[in-house]
């Protein structure tokens, strides 16, 4: 396995992103996972939301944030004024990774992607924001910003500020003509927060809540 790169169609939209994203073998992942998790959501969304990877339920089911970080992540957003109809959502690595233990719920426990699994899974996350051209990007947590900026980046250092969207240019992607090549020069926001499993997770939970909103407040004054 080398990326996903050899997976990328040459053309087409979502749909066909979607469709050859189900037979991507661009990293190990694949073999453990039940099936590819791609993104979900309007094409024409102003907003695309970044996570992680998919969880237990997402990787049974097939969709993005439908298990309980995602169920956290829509209260949140409806909190804030942010409707979810209108929002994309994706992960920057596209299948599941577990440890082969499962918890007392009978849930496999989450591993996290390393840079190298990102970095493979990337052009996917590259190509969905090409075809989609949002307004603003939101990174849940650090394996999103790592995917968008690189290794280094930290969420604590950034998050709440909206920030110059990455030229997506730069990719190396056989992305599609125009939409990619503009997105670093116009206005195009990028904003992080936490992920919302690192508020489930939380000692103070409450707190963790609140500064997620206050976070994505940040978005929804973007959106207006
Ligand atoms: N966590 C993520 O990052 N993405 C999902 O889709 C679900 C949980
Ligand atoms: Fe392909 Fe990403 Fe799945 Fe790896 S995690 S096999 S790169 S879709």
């Amino acid at each position: 396995h080398e990326s996903a790169l050899d997976y990328l169609p040459g053309r087409g939209g979502l749909p066909a992103l979607r469709r050859a994203a189900a037979d991507c073998r661009g990293c190990a992942l694949y073999a453990d996972a039940t099936q590819t998790v791609f993104g979900a959501g309007p094409a024409d969304a102003r907003t695309v939301l970044v996570g992680e990877q998919p969880g237990d339920q997402e990787d049974r089911q097939g969709k993005p944030f439908v298990g309980p970080a995602g169920g956290l992540l829509r209260r949140a957003l409806a909190e804030v004024g942010i409707d979810e109809n209108q929002v994309y959502f994706t992960n920057a690595v596209k299948h599941f990774k577990f440890a082969p233990v499962v918890d007392a719920r009978k849930r496999r426990i989450h591993k996290t992607p390393n840079l190298r699994e990102i970095t493979a899974c990337r052009p996917w996350l590259a190509a969905e924001l090409s075809r989609i051209d949002p307004e603003l990007v939101v990174a849940l947590g650090a394996t999103a910003g790592k995917a968008l900026f690189g290794g280094s980046f930290r969420v604590s250092e950034v998050r709440g500020t909206l920030l110059p969207l990455p030229d997506l240019s730069n990719w190396d992607i056989p992305a599609e003509e125009g939409a990619a090549q503009e997105a670093g020069a116009n206005d195009h926001r990028f904003l992080a927060t936490v992920h919302p499993s690192a508020v489930l997770r939380a000692k103070n939970r409450d707190e963790a809540y609140r500064g997620l909103l206050s976070d994505l407040r940040m978005a929804a004054r973007f959106l207006g």
